[in-house]
């Protein structure tokens, strides 16, 4: 009875001691844990520079560039991907999307083209391990008009699509491009020359996603060294794939439609001043910032652009080449967001620091733009 007793003490007794060296335990890995935690949070502008500079200097090492596109087959993914395998070899480009390219299949013979849904981190996460991805470049986005029609997926697909690129970035030590738009700006914005840091207020949902989007990878960048780099794009005209979507895609249709019909029904009013890129032009620029040395950036978001003109202006441009055009001007809901865009766009930044400059002005485009649609349309 008594040797019982003894013996069901000591257990208590051992059970007490277990639970305080567990406690102590794990008190020990939560002080261990909270130091290094705290050594990871930038408490100083220093202390982010330190962070910032030891993992810029492992992301951006001499490695062969291995580079993840998502969106590859929308209207700048279909260029960038040819652009890049004929830059570094067909290989280490790989394309994705949730669609399969239609047409030509340069895309699927060339190189590797994967399904992969930004919306699904571990999808991101499969394609980089499996590849040996050391750089994303981030295209999959609903664009603006696109957007308007359905805020709540351009939400997911921008916000969250984003969020998983740059989380598999900040675990895989990637770098990571993502484009933002002049409808990053608002209508409280500057409108002409509207510089590198102003305000933006955007009104559309694809601007609000793109601000947040800018942040984002800035936050990443500053609190763990993520190699994030951004263009504010302006709006693009190619002759290659259609544009998905925006608010500035008449630019586009009025040369298709030049070569088809010789008239164009157009979306904006004659004197809407936007700012614009020729693809070639957006091409360079995107890869000049992604090959940048990371020193020279001073910030990780710029302006970029080439020319501004008006409906009015691109219509008198083709009628250099084709007199008989006609135009007429029926503005529709994307005369709003058009609106509340900037009219022209200060780069000044993007030259000082990694030295952009455009080749295409309007009318060297235009020629461009229908020598290509006519070998196109007219075989
Ligand atoms: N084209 C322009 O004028 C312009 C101007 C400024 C900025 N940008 C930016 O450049 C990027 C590319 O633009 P774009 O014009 O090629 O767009 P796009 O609309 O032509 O292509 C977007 C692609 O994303 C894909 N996509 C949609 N949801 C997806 C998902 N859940 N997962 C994976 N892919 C998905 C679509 O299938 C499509 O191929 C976008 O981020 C856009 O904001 C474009």
């Amino acid at each position: 009875m008594r040797a019982a007793l003894i013996r069901r003490l000591q257990h208590r007794m051992l059970m007490k001691h277990e639970n305080t060296v567990a406690f102590l335990k794990s008190r020990k890995l939560h002080t261990i844990n909270r130091t290094i935690w705290k050594s990871q949070l930038p408490t100083s502008n220093a202390s982010i520079t330190t962070i910032q500079r030891r993992k810029l200097s492992v992301t951006n090492n001499s490695k062969k560039p291995r580079i993840l596109i998502t969106g590859a087959i929308g209207q700048i993914g279909t260029e960038l991907v040819t652009y890049l395998r004929d830059r570094y070899d067909n290989k280490s480009i790989i394309a994705s999307d949730v669609k399969m390219p239609s047409g030509d299949n340069a895309l699927l013979e060339k190189g590797p083209f994967v399904y992969m849904d930004v919306t699904d981190y571990s999808q991101i996460a499969r394609i980089v391990v499996e590849y040996r991805i050391n750089c994303v470049i981030h295209l999959a986005a609903l664009i603006s008009a696109v957007g308007e029609k359905n805020p709540q997926l351009a939400m997911k697909v921008n916000n969250l699509g984003t969020e998983n690129v740059l989380e598999v970035a900040r675990v895989n030590e990637l770098k990571v491009y993502v484009p933002s738009t002049i409808a990053a700006f608002g209508p409280s914005t500057p409108r002409v020359n509207t510089p590198n840091m102003c305000v933006m207020r955007p009104t559309t949902v694809y601007g609000i996603t793109k601000v947040y989007n800018e942040l984002l990878g800035e936050y990443y960048c500053r609190r763990y060294g993520v190699d994030f780099r951004s263009l504010r794009y302006p709006g693009i005209i190619s002759n290659k794939a259609m544009p998905g979507g925006g608010t500035t895609d008449y630019a586009v249709e009025i040369y298709h439609e030049a070569i088809k019909n010789k008239s164009y029904n157009c979306f904006l009013k004659d004197d809407t001043m936007l700012p614009m890129m020729y693809m070639p032009d957006c091409l360079k620029a995107t890869c000049m910032m992604l090959e940048a040395d990371s020193s020279k950036l001073k910030s990780r978001v710029y302006n970029v652009t080439a020319i501004s003109f008006t409906p009015k202006q691109v219509y008198d441009s083709i009628k250099k080449y084709i007199p008989d055009m006609k135009i007429e001007y029926k503005p529709d809901f994307r005369q709003a967001i058009a609106d509340s865009w900037p009219k022209s766009i200060d780069d000044t930044e993007a030259r000082n620091d990694w030295d952009w400059k455009p080749e295409y002005d309007l009318d060297f485009m235009t020629k461009d733009m229908l020598d290509a649609l006519r070998k196109k349309y007219i075989v």
